[in-house]
This record gives structure tokens, sequence and C-alpha cells, in this order.
């Protein structure tokens, strides 16, 4: 990446620069990593122009060297303030929310922060403040940015090019609060400066245990509001010592017009996993399968043990089911097709005579405009998870009227009921072992309920179907984007009235 000392703008210096990889090599300022893929996907997507346009953006953001541009020495010559002055006039002078997330890494926190992003920009009436988008928080995946709807990159591109004055500004870091300024590993510091620079600072995160720590706690009351999405958050928040009036409920929306079950046709699964464990069933080619769908992150939180377990207790080959986990590695290798044969031999499982009901892993990427076939492929969603934030998989197969069998702990009660899916009871809680949240409780869900509900699922798929479609009506009457953008947009202009 460019230093102080070579000045000019890269799309002079590197005509050519069209290859995307060069990102990858670690041999680049850590801090400036997350400007640089944006940027490239504005290069590989965009004219020079724009990508110009957006450096630019950079040094107008702030009259003051911010902790990031001193640091790495991203200060260009200051360019005449008149100059943005003259482009937009009207803009610099209103309002302006900066909202800073992993935009462009995949996973939990990124799909979220899309959500409301684009919940905002489809819904906001006659807003009295403008948008302006930066990634932060984790690191950047170009596959994810590739499999983005067309209108979701277009709208990147166009506000991360917002123009905002840091002092008219409120900053939402939305985000895990060790990501927040100044942050504990290196990523875009969120706010991008002095705290008390900006209008308002919000802490938009969740956590996925009975409690906070210490440090978190302390970077919540930092800032001056702390956004949680569920009741769960809202007192384990306030329980660990998050100042009560800091902490805001603000619910997060699901996109019901994409995930929606009509609009899509099933993927081929059968193309997409690999068989990784059992046969599929012979005598019964001329039944579909019945088809258990589940997504997450390779770690032991997500109750991968209690789903195996679970799943390989009840059913055999001869059941015509199928077991189909989407996963990616989290601090783990890939070898997912391993570590469940392992943990099969581990356990003491007995195989049943008719030998072990098929379990598939699919561990390619699937983009994003792909998943709601993915889920329209599916009979039902698991996941017993020992605890979650919100459970994006668990709402978006909601969505898309899937039954869904998850624990009935944590964030998911927030949207779970006996009404709309079938809430997983809990045996116990339990303690974390390891890592830097070991001694925090988490729930054990109940693997005999487990194998309760999978069974009933499959012999009862009327009623099945019943909570799918209650599931589908609730996260429209209750998540949905226009919804949610009507209670961030009250919350934001209410900061804006007391703050003027
Ligand atoms: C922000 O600062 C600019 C100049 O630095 C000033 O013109 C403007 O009035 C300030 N806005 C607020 C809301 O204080
Ligand atoms: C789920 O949890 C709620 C409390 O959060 C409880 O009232 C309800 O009975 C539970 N349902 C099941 C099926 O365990």
């Amino acid at each position: 990446m460019e230093s102080h000392g070579s000045q000019q703008p890269i799309n002079q210096s590197q005509p050519n620069h069209t290859y995307p990889l060069t990102v990858a090599k670690k041999t680049l300022v850590f801090y400036l990593s997350s400007v640089v893929v944006l940027l490239l996907a504005i290069i590989l997507g965009f004219s020079k122009t724009s990508f110009y346009k957006t450096q630019q953006l950079k040094y107008s953001f702030s009259s003051h060297p911010t902790y990031l541009q001193t640091l790495v020495g991203f200060l260009q010559p200051t360019p005449e303030p008149q100059i943005t002055n003259a482009i937009n006039p009207i803009s610099l002078s209103s309002s302006c929310v900066l909202w800073m997330a992993p935009f462009l890494s995949g996973g939990g926190y990124s799909s979220e922060s899309w959500s409301y992003i684009l919940a905002l920009h489809e819904h906001k009436k006659n807003p009295i403040f403008k948008v302006a988008i930066e990634h932060h928080g984790d690191e950047e995946s170009i596959e994810f940015w590739e499999g983005l709807p067309k209108y979701t990159k277009n709208l990147a591109l166009e506000l991360h090019q917002t123009e905002c004055r840091m002092n008219e500004t409120i900053v939402i870091c939305h985000s895990e609060p060790g990501a927040w300024y100044p942050p504990l590993f290196e990523t875009f510091p969120c706010p991008p400066g002095a705290y008390q620079n900006f209008k308002s600072v919000i802490g938009r995160t969740m956590f996925e245990t009975d409690r906070v720590n210490a440090d978190h706690v302390k970077r919540c009351n930092q800032m001056d509001y702390v956004w949680v999405p569920t009741e769960f958050h809202v007192s384990t928040f306030i329980d660990s010592g998050v100042e009560p009036s800091k902490v805001v409920k603000i619910i997060q929306p699901i996109d019901v017009k994409f995930f929606d079950p009509l609009k899509y046709k099933p993927l081929d699964l059968s193309s997409l996993g690999t068989l990784v464990l059992g046969s599929t069933t012979q005598n019964l080619k001329l039944k579909k399968e019945f088809i258990f769908l589940s997504i997450f992150k390779w770690e032991y939180r997500k109750g991968w043990d209690v789903l195996l377990k679970s799943y390989l207790k009840e059913f055999s080959r001869v059941d015509g089911v199928a077991l189909y986990l989407l996963t990616n590695p989290y601090h783990s290798d890939r070898d997912f097709g391993n570590k469940i044969v392992e943990f099969v031999e581990d356990t003491d499982i007995e195989k049943p005579v008719a030998g072990w009901a098929p379990v598939y892993v699919i561990d390619t990427h699937i983009a994003q405009i792909d998943l709601p076939r993915l889920y329209k492929a599916a009979d039902a969603f698991v996941l017993p998870s020992r605890g979650e934030g919100w459970g994006r998989p668990l709402v978006e197969a909601m969505a898309m009227s899937l039954p869904v069998i998850a624990t009935n702990w944590s964030g998911p009660t927030e949207y779970l009921s006996e009404e709309n899916s079938y809430p997983l009871s809990v045996d116990r809680m339990s303690q974390v072992m390891e890592g830097p949240f070991k001694g925090h409780l988490w729930a054990e869900p109940s693997v005999d309920r487990l194998q309760v509900l999978m069974r009933h699922v499959m012999n009862n798929v009327e009623d099945a179907k019943d909570k799918g479609r209650q599931a589908r009506m609730d996260m429209i009457r209750r998540f949905s984007p226009e919804i949610v953008a009507e209670i961030v947009t009250d919350h934001i202009e209410n900061i804006i009235k007391k703050m003027s």
C-alpha cells in the first residue's frame, strides 16, 4: 500500500492493478487493509474516478488528522476544504450516521449490519440524517463481497462515499467491544478518532454467554449508548455492570422479501454436499429423503456435537433422512469429515444395525444470493447452540417458512415460541471451558429432547409446515425491514434532537 512517501494516487501509479489477491499478502500495513479491499472492490467494479473520490473522502472526513491517519501517515497534504464544500454544500450541513461494521467479512455481524443498512436505505422516510458506511471489525473476504447481490454492492459503494463532518456525525460501532477504540486487534478503529470528536458514539453489540466480561463492560460504558438486539442482552449487560441508562434494545431486521420461499427453486444439495458418514438409503429411492439442514461456524458453542449425537442416535440408514451441515472453519482446519468421524468413534453412540444415517458436509462458499435456495432445499432447520447472539440462520430459515428446532436460551428467545418453532429445552447450564470467556455459563441443550423433536418434525409434516408458516408470519410482523428501520430512525432522531 502506498505510504506517505509515494503520493501518487494508485490509479496513476498502478494502472493495471486489478489483482485483488495482492491484498492477501500480509506485508501491508494492517490498519489500512480494510480500506484497501473496499477500494479494490471499487477498482474492480467501477471507474477509477470513483476510486479517487473515495480516497478523497478519507481526507475530507476530518480537518484533523485521525488516529488512523497519524498512525500510518495516511494524511495527504490537506485538500482545500472549499473543494468538498463546492461539491455538496447542503450535505455538509446535515447530520450523519457513520455505520462501521464488518460489511465485507460475511458472518453474523456482517449480515446483520447489512440488514440494518438495507432497511434504513429502503424505508427511512424523510430522514434528517445521511448514512455513511465503513468497514471495521473483522477481516474482509473478497469471496463474500463477490457473492453479494448487485444492488447491495452498489449501495455499499454509494454509502461509502457519503461525506460527513465529525462533529455532526453519530458513529455506530457495530462489532464486538474488543474492536472498539482502542482496538485489541488490528482493525480500522471505531470510532475513527477520539470519542468526544463526534456528536455521539453508539456501540452495537451482543454476546452469547450469561455475562459480559469486565473489559467489555468498560468499553460499553465508554459509549454514549449500547444497542443490543434482545431482552436477554438487556439483562445480561446490565447485570454485568453496563450503565442501565445506556442500554437500548434495538431488534434486528430480516429481509423477508429476499428470504421468501415463493421466489426460489431449491438448490441441488446432493451436488454440493460431501457424504462424510453413513450412506444413502438404497431402497427408498422413490421417496425423497427428509432433509435436516444446519448452518454454523465450526465451534463447540454451536452444539454440533449435540446435533450429531441426537441425529445418529435417533435415525439410521433406513429412515430416509439426511443431515446437511453448511459449515466453515473457526480457528480450525477444514477437515470436517475427519472431525465428524473421529467424534463418532470417540462417543458411545451405538452404530445402528442398518448403518448410520447419512451426514453431508457443505464446506464450499455459498454466495449470499444463493442462500434462500439452500434453505428451500431443506425440510427442517436445526441448531442446538449453547448460546447465540441473535441467530441469523434461524431467522432466515423462519422467513423461508422452515420448521426450526433451536435451543431455547439466549438471543433466540426473543423470537422463538411454541407457535412458530420447536424451542429445544435446556438440560442445565454449563461452564465455558476454554478461551477468553472461560468460566462464563451457557446452556446445554437436551440431546434426548432433540431426538424427540427431530423425529416429530419428520413424522408430523403438517404440524411442521404450520410452524413454518407461523414463523414467516412472525418474521414479517415483528422484524420486517420497514418496522426495524422506523425503530432505528426514531432512536437516531432522538439523539440528534437531544444534542441540538
Ligand atoms: C461543525 O464544525 C464546523 C466547522 O468546523 C462548523 O461550521 C459546524 O457548525 C459544526 N457543527 C456543529 C453541529 O457544531
Ligand atoms: C423456553 O423458555 C422460556 C423462558 O425463557 C419458558 O417460559 C418456556 O417454557 C421454554 N420453552 C421450552 C419448550 O422449554
